[in-house]
């Protein structure tokens, strides 16, 4: 089965409110149930550094999130689940994206012109308090969704154009490393349409900024009290109601099944009163939320057993970032000199015409080579060895006009043989004419150069 990878980052400045989990984290969660999806969901703590100073704040928000995800029941078997600044790789991708990423972009980036607009207009200079890690934030993100190809990415709004720029920065990277590779899948931003902006206790969106929320995981009687302030009109029990004009009603119905939104709608209507509105809106979230904020309660308890979940998570995004971290970096043409050397004795004026080896270690320590030719097509892939000598070794025999023992396989592959050994294997052809052919470039490319 094809899968689609989904993935998102939550920057880790607040504590999720009503709204938060509505309109991202409950929808997140029933995204990363469906059989196709593999979603990676991370604390962006790297972002939250740009727009916070605060170090307490920082460590209370990281964990009053990653609480959250588990309580609203995030299954971490299934997903990949992690805090950006767990993965050494992403700081280092993104490194190598700043110096692909075109100033001229970045100059267009919403916040970062929001931020000049303002100072222009208030008479400062044009760059006052922006700082570097507001200037690349994109930057950042786009290393975030690139470093494990995301297909999609869920994200509001305001963070389209962070992700159009992501597929630019990489189309960029592909096109000047890709050798014909495309490294990087373009990601596209996901807007779920149907997913609810919550409005807050004013009727405005729910916000932090407008001081306006509704806690989601605090205790039933701050949900309560806030509750009790949402704004309504002055209508008194008795007096038939507007539900559809009315941001309580459309809370309500952000948590109730049809049945118990078509009910509410017809009292509403025959003059239920407020308060008795808003007292069953209390039932109502505290019915479907009241088990998952005793499950947070425990996990905030308890932080020592969710570092061991973010360090698994971390753990789990790592098998994929560290190799692919490794391909990456070598093609930038940051590689081991054990390779240079190789490739500098392959053609002696280090031709980019000729064949050359490239060494690399696996995950397990083992050394091994490939025999890339010209146009970068693998003509051979080593076995494994203990130790680099030994690597070294074998592919500087080959280097020096051996006589080469081949023996076709009957998969239509072939293997190289050493003093009796397997010491590599060639790929596997369609058919054994091509197989053949390739054993003669191979053995074409390995003659002694002409000195
Ligand atoms: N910038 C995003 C926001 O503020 C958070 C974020 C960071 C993100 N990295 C990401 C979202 C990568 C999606 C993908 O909402």
């Amino acid at each position: 089965m094809t899968t689609t990878r989904i993935l998102t980052g939550i920057t880790t400045t607040g504590t999720p409110h009503l709204g938060n989990y509505a309109g991202a984290i409950r929808p997140a969660i029933v995204a990363s149930r469906q059989s196709d999806a593999d979603s990676f969901y991370f604390l962006a703590d790297y972002h939250a550094l740009i727009k916070c100073d605060d170090p307490l704040r920082i460590q209370r928000s990281r964990l009053e999130i990653a609480a959250t995800w588990l309580a609203a029941g995030l299954d971490v078997e299934r997903v990949t689940f992690y805090r950006q600044s767990d993965i050494p790789e992403i700081p280092e991708l993104t490194w190598l994206l700043t110096c692909v990423a075109a100033k001229g972009l970045l100059n267009r980036a919403h916040a970062y012109k929001a931020s000049v607009d303002k100072n222009v207009e208030t008479g400062e200079d044009p760059d006052a308090g922006i700082t570097m890690g507001l200037y690349s934030y994109p930057v950042l993100m786009a290393a975030d969704i690139l470093m494990f190809n995301a297909h999609k990415v869920p994200v509001g709004r305001d963070q389209i154009q962070h992700v159009e720029m992501a597929r630019d920065i990489g189309q960029r990277f592909n096109h000047l490393f890709g050798q014909g590779r495309e490294f990087f899948v373009m990601p596209e931003a996901l807007i779920e349409e149907s997913v609810a902006t919550l409005p807050g206790l004013d009727g405005r969106k729910m916000s932090k900024s407008y001081d306006n929320t509704i806690p989601l995981f605090s205790s039933a009687k701050d949900m309560k009290a806030a509750i009790s302030q949402i704004v309504t009109d002055s209508r008194a029990p008795g007096e038939a109601k507007d539900p559809d004009n009315s941001h309580l009603f459309t809370l309500f119905q952000a948590f109730a099944t049809p049945a118990q939104t078509a009910e509410f709608h017809a009292d509403l209507l025959q003059g239920l009163g407020w308060g008795e509105a808003k007292s069953r809106l209390f039932s109502l979230l505290d019915a479907d939320l009241g088990e998952a904020r005793e499950t947070y309660a425990q996990l905030i308890e308890r932080p020592a057993e969710l570092e061991d979940i973010l360090q698994a998570g971390a753990a789990k995004a790592r098998r994929v970032a560290t190799p692919f971290l490794g391909e990456l970096r070598e093609a930038v043409g940051l590689r081991s000199f054990r390779e240079q050397v190789q490739v500098a004795s392959t053609g002696k004026k280090k031709s980019s015409k000729g064949p050359r080896f490239v060494s690399f270690r696996e995950d397990d320590g083992s050394f091994r080579f490939r025999l890339l030719a010209a146009d970068g097509e693998q003509l051979l892939l080593s076995r494994n060895f203990a130790d680099g000598k030994a690597a070294g070794a074998v592919s500087k025999q080959l280097q020096s006009g051996a006589e080469l023992d081949i023996r076709s396989e009957p998969d239509d592959g072939f293997t190289l043989w050493l003093d009796g050994a397997c010491v590599a294997d060639g790929p596997q052809f369609a058919s054994s004419t091509a197989r053949d052919q390739a054993v003669e470039a191979l053995r074409q490319a390995l003659q002694p150069q002409p000195q």
